[in-house]
Formats: C-alpha cells, sequence, structure tokens
C-alpha cells in the first residue's frame, strides 16, 4: 500500500497541475510557415521541371571505398565476459561485416534493384528531392489510389523494395483485402537522405519535410492521397495529416504515440501504467508501463538521439570519413530495433531477418551519397523547430491507422491511448516484426495497409 500510495498520490497531484496549466494558461495557437527556402543563397522561384533519375554510383567512388575497407583499423577486443551487442556493435562480429563487404557484396545488383522503379527528381524550397514514382497495370485494378510512403532513419528508400511492389500488385503477391485497389506510391528520398539534395540551410524539420512533400504531391498531380510511414516517415506524414488535413484520405502508421497532453492521455499514462489490463482490451498492452519505456527503452537506447540532436556534425564528420564506422554505426540500430533481445547475441542477430547484402546496401547509399551528417542534422531541427512541438500536440482528425509490431522498442501505446492524440480506426498487433517493419514484414504491413484502405474507400461510395 505504501508504495502505491507512493505512486498515485504523485499522479495525483501532477494530473491536477497539468489539468489547471492547460485549463488556465492559455495554450500556444499551433501553426506552421506555408513556405521555406532550404537552397543555396537567396531565396528564388524552384525550378519546377521533373527530371528522369538513376542510380549510378562511379567506379571510383567504389574503389576508394574498399581501399579504406582494406586499411580499416580496429584495436580493440570485446570485453572477455560481453560477446554481445551489450556495448555496441560486437567488433568481432563486424569484422565478418567487413569482410563481406569487400569481398562478397556487389553494388551493382542492388544498383540494379534500386533502378527497377521510376524515379525522378524536382526542385522543392530550393532542395533537389529525388522520388519513386511508380504507377500500377491500369487493365488489372480499376481504381488506383495515391500513396505517400515516407522512410527514416537509419534507412533510406531501398527499406521499401520488397514493400513497393505489393503495394503496386497486391493480387500477386497475396496481400489485397479487395482486388480492385492498388496504389500509385511516391517514395521521396527525406531531403538530406539517400538521393535526394541535402538542404542548404537550418530549419530543415519535420515540418519542413511535410510541406516540402505536400508541394511533391502536388507537383505529380495529385491534391488528396493516402499516407504511410514509420519512423521519421511516421512523423513526417502524421504532420501533413495535421497541417493539410484536407489533403488526406487516410494515415497508416507503423510507429505512432499520442502526446498525453489531454486529461484523458494523461490518465492512460499514469494510471494506465498501474493498471493496465484493467484500462486496455488488448493483452499485449496488459503488460503497459510509462516507467517501463523510460528505464528500459529511452534511458539506455536513445543516447544517438541526444548527439544527433545537438551536434549531428561532430559525430557524423567521423562516421562520413570511416565506412567501418559508418556500418557500426547504423547495423548497431538494425540489430537492436528489430528485436531488443538481439542485443545479447554476439552477432546482434542481424542475419535473422535481413541479409548482409540488403543491410549493407542502407549503408552503401549512406556512404556513396556522404550524407550521414545531413541526416543526423535532421534530429537537430526537429528540437530546434518552435513550430513542431505544438503541431504535434493537435488532433489529427483523418481516419488514421496502426501497425504495431511487437519489437518496435519505441511503439508501445495501447488503442485506447493513441485514440487520444487521432482518429484512430483500426490498431493491430502484428504476431512479429520490429521498427524496419516495411523492410522485415513487407506482407503483414502491406495487408494492413490495404484492408484500411479498402475500408475507407467502400465508405467513400455510400
Ligand atoms: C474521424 O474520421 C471520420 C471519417 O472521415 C469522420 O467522419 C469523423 O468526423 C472523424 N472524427 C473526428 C473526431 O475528427
Amino acid at each position: 500500500m505504501g508504495l502505491l500510495k507512493l505512486i498515485i498520490v504523485p499522479s495525483l497531484v501532477a494530473i491536477a497541475a497539468y489539468f489547471a496549466y492547460t485549463t488556465l494558461v492559455p495554450q500556444q495557437k499551433a501553426d506552421f510557415p506555408r513556405d521555406g527556402w532550404f537552397g543555396t543563397g537567396a531565396k528564388r522561384p524552384d525550378d519546377t521541371k521533373i527530371t528522369p533519375f538513376k542510380v549510378a554510383v562511379p567506379d571510383a567512388v567504389l574503389e576508394d571505398l574498399k581501399k579504406r575497407l582494406a586499411s580499416s583499423r580496429i584495436s580493440h577486443e570485446v570485453l572477455e565476459d560481453a560477446n554481445s551487442f551489450e556495448y555496441g556493435f560486437n567488433v568481432n562480429y563486424l569484422k565478418q561485416v567487413i569482410d563481406h563487404w569487400q569481398n562478397k557484396f556487389d553494388w551493382r545488383k542492388q544498383e540494379a534493384i534500386l533502378n527497377t522503379w521510376p524515379q525522378f527528381t524536382t526542385e522543392i524550397e530550393g532542395v533537389k528531392v529525388h522520388y519513386y514514382h511508380a504507377k500500377p497495370d491500369a487493365k488489372k485494378y480499376k481504381k488506383v489510389v495515391p500513396l505517400l510512403l515516407v522512410h527514416g532513419w537509419p534507412g533510406n528508400v531501398f527499406e521499401f523494395y520488397k514493400f513497393l511492389p505489393m503495394l503496386l500488385d497486391p493480387v500477386a503477391h497475396k496481400v489485397a483485402s479487395n482486388a480492385d485497389i492498388a496504389f500509385e506510391v511516391i517514395a521521396p528520398s527525406i531531403p538530406g537522405y539517400g538521393f535526394s539534395e541535402a538542404p542548404k540551410k537550418t530549419g530543415f524539420s519535420q515540418l519542413a519535410a511535410a510541406r516540402v512533400f505536400k508541394k511533391l504531391m502536388e507537383r505529380v498531380g495529385h491534391k488528396k492521397y493516402y499516407l504511410q510511414g514509420g519512423d521519421w516517415g511516421s512523423i513526417i506524414t502524421s504532420q501533413l495529416a495535421r497541417m493539410y488535413p484536407e489533403s488526406v484520405y487516410g494515415l497508416h502508421l507503423n510507429m505512432a504515440s499520442a502526446t498525453p497532453n489531454t486529461l484523458k492521455g494523461l490518465f492512460y499514462t499514469v494510471v494506465g501504467s498501474i493498471i493496465p489490463h484493467h484500462l486496455f482490451k488488448h493483452k499485449h498492452h496488459h503488460s503497459y508501463s510509462t516507467l517501463k519505456l523510460f528505464t528500459e527503452v529511452l534511458l539506455p537506447e536513445s543516447g544517438y538521439m541526444h548527439i544527433q540532436a545537438t551536434k549531428p556534425d561532430t559525430v557524423g564528420t567521423g562516421l562520413n570519413d570511416s565506412p567501418l564506422g559508418l556500418a557500426a554505426y547504423i547495423l548497431e540500430k538494425f540489430s537492436t530495433w528489430t528485436n531488443g533481445e538481439y542485443r545479447k547475441l554476439p552477432d546482434g542477430g542481424l542475419t535473422k531477418k535481413f541479409t548482409l547484402d540488403e543491410l549493407l546496401t542502407v549503408v552503401t547509399i549512406y556512404w556513396t551519397q556522404g550524407n550521414i551528417v545531413s541526416s543526423q542534422r535532421f534530429y537537430k531541427e526537429c528540437f530546434a523547430d518552435p513550430h513542431n512541438f505544438p503541431m504535434t500536440n493537435q488532433y489529427i482528425t483523418v481516419p488514421t491507422a496502426h501497425a504495431q509490431f511487437p519489437h518496435e522498442l519505441f511503439d508501445t501505446q495501447p488503442a485506447e491511448m493513441l485514440a487520444t492524440g487521432c482518429n484512430l480506426t483500426s490498431q493491430v498487433v502484428m504476431p512479429d516484426g520490429g521498427h524496419f517493419a516495411a523492410f522485415e514484414q513487407p506482407t503483414h504491413l502491406a495487408k494492413h495497409v490495404f484492408s484500411f484502405v479498402a475500408g475507407l474507400e467502400r465508405k467513400k461510395h455510400k
């Protein structure tokens, strides 16, 4: 009882204080700039032409990479009693990864996969934006609906190489819930990532990315569309849904959380951690705990975020100069975020769900484009943009669906909690999978996207 009092009394005080604060103190009205300029020099009108694009890394860049890998310097050993990923990337396994990269990895083969679908670039707010724009066979599908698909960090559009074909031809891949619908997919590289140019000025936040992608959709001819995203993709598409609800039919997320800025949200956050089995319907959430999220996930796993949100250029300089360092930094996330238990394994469980060729393709894109620093700056801009968090606090009115993957460390909110922040029409807890859902569990993800969209499309025509 003593312990319970220790939790409940301060919680009630906190709720009361928060309630008083939100009702008595006028809250900042969420708004956002309608335009921006991240190009070099003074603002000028964008060059709106659309140019076809193919990935084609020069031989010299690949030869330089091989040379650097050959002269890698490793002078540390794993601790004798910690042959795992618990201290970070296990150096024993790193040697195998580097050997594969040097001697077995075939970039040209991966490049051909990247060039499977039509790609383009166009200038928006001064930045050259790269995107896939792929359409289904119009003879096969009666109804083709546009979808903006957004990736995250430390990923890029390569993560979609198995997911994209499912969206384009759901019947062939057996993921359709309605054989008539397929997606026209627009999948951009976030500026500063993949094959998009990096912003030249400060302030390119998630809000700016959402606005730029809205302009991109308009430029390719779509005023209204569906959204899908995980990681930054989930933050960007959620912001787009808040900023331009009139442009969005529906929002599908594979990472989602509501800020507890309503009384109900705060109640679930606090009391839901004490008696989750009484408040949350799904048994997956009967062990929900905000405290556990802080102590077991945020504290031990968010160091990278603090570094990138404060001094991205410092850590990025080293990563951009060493392929070995870059691979360790990026692939450690592909281990832990796929399943937290993999931290205990000598090889980080990296090839349980992915092949080394797949993983090294993600890394090689960062290496050859030389853009790890600009990808990391996106964290700094997230916290620096004064409009970002007030906007995040706003309720999402458009129909929203959530695919929750059980090993996604950061994504633990029950439907009841999430529904305090968005118009939640469906949440499914998937049987397996982690953070990189499109890359790891494309079939589960695609099936849920199609069932969500089929439901909304049926309603449209009633
Ligand atoms: C949720 O979405 C539905 C369907 O578009 C809409 O009718 C309803 O008004 C929305 N609810 C809220 C609270 O915005």
